[in-house]
């Protein structure tokens, strides 16, 4: 398992990204690092607090590191939207080498202390650290943001805010929201150019499903290396689970109705790879 520095370095070199779905037990990850090896595609497994208090640390840790040593592409385990220094310590000392600090409901000088604190624990440890600036609306798990708490990304404090924290990559808010939209997302391409004129290291951009191929790629042209993915796949996995149990109503091996389950994941994860241009890169 290897952190997020040198896939995300080589993507923004050669403009393509690395999409990082989230995952939540054995099924999803299985289905997302079969098709990133057949498509030798880089991949990001991400999980958020909530999946890893449903399946555990430990285990999520295992699957993972089980399914890095079984195929011959980079494949990291990443802390998404943790909030807490201790969760991300707990992560690190058990072996993952990627996290999200996300402190971006604070005020700009206490997130930037609490990045610090986490950057100074990743780095000692080999583990590479993302965090965001400015905050995006909608839902992610646990994680609930009113529009009108949400914010876009300031290009001067982005630039200072790298500078002070360290980081090695910054999520930025530029019109994207978690979860599908309910009206068509309007990306703010302008402040996305800026900041990557201010801003040296890799972008990422949360909030994907529901944003258009065209909109991911000419966010890819504009710094973005990493590309955050969940809702779009958990919809097609429930609906066809569910579907498949109403048709067959005596049911009961998950052996059976996990798989047109995973089935309907994997066409997303292969459309999303393709989008994020990140096939053939290894
Ligand atoms: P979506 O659920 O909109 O794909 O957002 C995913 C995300 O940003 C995970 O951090
Ligand atoms: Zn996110
Ligand atoms: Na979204």
């Amino acid at each position: 398992m290897v952190n997020t520095k040198d896939m995300l370095l080589k993507a923004q070199k050669e403009k393509y990204a690395v999409p990082a779905f989230n995952i939540h037990n054995l099924e999803t990850i299985q289905v997302v690092v079969e098709a990133a090896a057949e498509m030798r595609s880089p991949v990001i497994l991400a999980g958020t607090p909530g999946t890893f208090s449903y399946a555990g640390r430990d285990y999520v840790q295992a699957i993972v590191e089980t399914a890095a040593q079984k195929y011959n592409i980079p494949i990291a385990l990443h802390l998404d939207h943790h909030e807490t220094f201790e969760d991300i310590k707990e992560s690190i000392d058990l072996g993952t080498k990627s996290a999200m600090i996300d402190a971006s409901h604070f005020p700009f000088e206490e997130n930037i202390k609490l990045v610090q604190e986490v950057v100074a624990y990743a780095h000692a440890n080999g583990a590479t650290v993302e965090a965001e600036l400015g905050r995006l609306g909608g839902q992610e798990d646990d994680l609930v943001v009113d529009d009108k708490d949400s914010f876009f990304t300031d290009p001067t404090a982005a630039k200072e805010y790298v500078e002070r924290t360290g980081i090695d990559s910054l999520a930025v808010a530029i019109g994207t929201a978690h979860g599908m939209y309910k009206s068509e997302p309007k990306l703010d391409f302008e402040r996305l150019a800026e900041i990557q004129k201010l801003v040296d290291i890799p972008l990422v951009l949360h909030g994907a499903s529901g944003i258009s191929v065209e909109d991911v790629r000419r966010s890819i042209e504009l710094g973005v290396c990493k590309v955050n993915i969940a809702t779009e796949l958990k919809i097609p996995f429930s609906n066809a689970l569910r579907e498949f149990l109403v048709e067959n109503e005596d049911a009961n091996d998950p052996r059976k109705y996990m798989a047109p389950a995973k089935a309907a994941m994997r066409e997303v994860v292969i459309e999303k790879i393709k989008m994020c241009k990140s096939e053939n890169r290894y």
